[in-house]
This record gives structure tokens, sequence and C-alpha cells, in this order.
């Protein structure tokens, strides 16, 4: 049926002309599309800092209520969620469920030498492989031994990773709670290690062989990089 064939082909053409012509005009709507599925697009709120009229202080963020602890800070923990001491200080020593031994340190250099070794170096003395590649960094990681850290409790070490400092970020989020105490552990014990004499060294290990990831960190002869 030829006739019929034609015909359909002709009204398949003019459908696509009137489509091209009317669908795609390409002129910018002022109206707002039209919203089909609604769900909770729209419903009353405050935004950030709006006001609102029905608290006295005429604020619609609320403040918690006084005496409110997060999750994971009661008081108790403080020492190992915080740091610090029942006067709030920070503290210079191991929460009392930690235990110092030599799986403590092991950890705690296992970590380091993972999370801060590429910027602090495997001493900590801030010259790690970080420094030295890709621009380096506007503000120079810090070397662990300057009097000033040497000085800070224990607690400190725990704080820096936990909170961060200055442009350090917080690596409260890879690191858990008890291998930042395994850190500051080997923070503590890299910052002996330099301070210490051949008297502190027993008689066995003192012509032990420096290891090679040691080695690498050392300041290249005639001074700093
Ligand atoms: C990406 C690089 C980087 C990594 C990784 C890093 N740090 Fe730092 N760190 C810095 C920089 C940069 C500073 C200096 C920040 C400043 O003074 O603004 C710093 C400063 C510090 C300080 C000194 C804070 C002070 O009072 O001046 C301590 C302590 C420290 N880092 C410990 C650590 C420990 C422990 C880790 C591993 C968990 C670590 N850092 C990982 C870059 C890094």
């Amino acid at each position: 049926m030829p006739a019929r064939t034609s015909l359909v082909r002709v009204a398949v053409g003019l459908s696509a002309v009137a489509f091209g012509t009317v669908g795609c005009r390409g002129i910018p709507s002022e109206k707002p599309p039209i919203h089909l599925q609604q769900n909770m697009d729209f419903q009353q709120r405050f935004d950030p800092q709006e006001p609102n009229p029905m608290f006295e202080d005429g604020r619609a963020m609320r403040l918690p209520p006084e005496g409110t602890v997060p999750v994971g800070w009661l008081m108790e923990d403080d020492h190992l969620w915080r740091g610090r001491g029942p006067d709030g200080r920070l503290v210079d020593a191991l929460p009392p469920g930690i235990k110092l031994d030599r799986k403590l340190l092991d950890r705690g250099q296992e970590r380091f030498n993972i999370y801060c070794a590429p910027c602090h170096d495997h001493l900590g003395t801030g010259r790690g492989m970080a420094t030295r590649r890709g621009g380096g960094f506007a503000v120079q990681p810090k070397n662990l031994h300057e009097p000033r850290l040497a000085a800070m409790p224990l607690g400190y070490f725990y704080k820096v990773i936990t909170d961060g400092q200055g442009t350090m970020l917080s690596y409260a989020a890879q690191i858990p709670v008890e291998d930042r105490w395994a850190i500051a552990a080997w923070v503590r014990t890299l910052q002996a290690s330099q301070r210490a004499s051949a008297s502190d060294v027993p008689e066995e290990a003192r012509n032990r062989p420096v290891p090679k990831a040691l080695a690498a960190t050392r300041a290249p002869e005639g001074g700093a990089s």
C-alpha cells in the first residue's frame, strides 16, 4: 500500500519539524520549571544565622543545653580522649589504660613512619620526603627536637595529632585514639634519642650500624637542605 506508506512518512516528517521548531526554541524562560515530584523540596525552614523571633535571644540557631558533652568526651576519659587532666591542662603521661612497653613503641614507630615521616622524616627533624618534592611547603614541618617542642608534655603531641596545629591538619580521622598515644610515645622516644649520650646506650649496642631508614634522613653534609 504505497499511498498509506507515504502518508505515514509525511506525518512523521511533519511532527519532526513541529518538534524542532516548538520544542527547542532556545529561549530562556523566566518561569520556574515545572516541579512534578515535590517530595519535601519546599518547606519552611530557617537558614543559618537567620533570626527567629520565637526565642528570647532571637536566634534560630540554638546552642546545646548547658553541660552537654559530646559522645566520647566523657569527663572520666578526658585523659584518653583529650590528653587533659582534671584541671583541664595537658598531661605529661600516658592514659592509665595504655601501658608503656615495647609493643606500644613498635606500634608508635610504625604509625609515625606511615603518617608523620613523609613530612617530619623518620627522626622528626622536619625534612621529610614531601618537603623535597612538589614545590615544598610555605610553612615547613616543625623539627620535633626544637627546645620548645622537646619541653612540651606528652599530651601536647596527642593534641596536635588530634586537632592539627597551624597549617598541619588533624589526623583524627585517620589515626585511632590508642595509635595517637603510641605515636606520641614514639615522638618522645625520638626526642630522647637525640639528647642521649653514649653512656645511655647499652655497651653491646654501641657499634651497631645506623638503620638504613634513619641514615637516609640525616642532614646532608654542610647543613640543612
Ligand atoms: C603533610 C605534612 C605533615 C604531616 C603528614 C604531619 N605534619 Fe606535623 N607539621 C606539619 C607542618 C607544616 C607543621 C608546622 C605547622 C605550623 O607551624 O603552622 C607541623 C607541625 C607539627 C608539630 C609542632 C606543633 C607546634 O606547636 O608548632 C608537631 C608536634 C607535629 N607537627 C607532629 C606531627 C605528628 C605526630 C604527625 C603524624 C601523626 C604529623 N605531625 C604529621 C606537617 C605535617
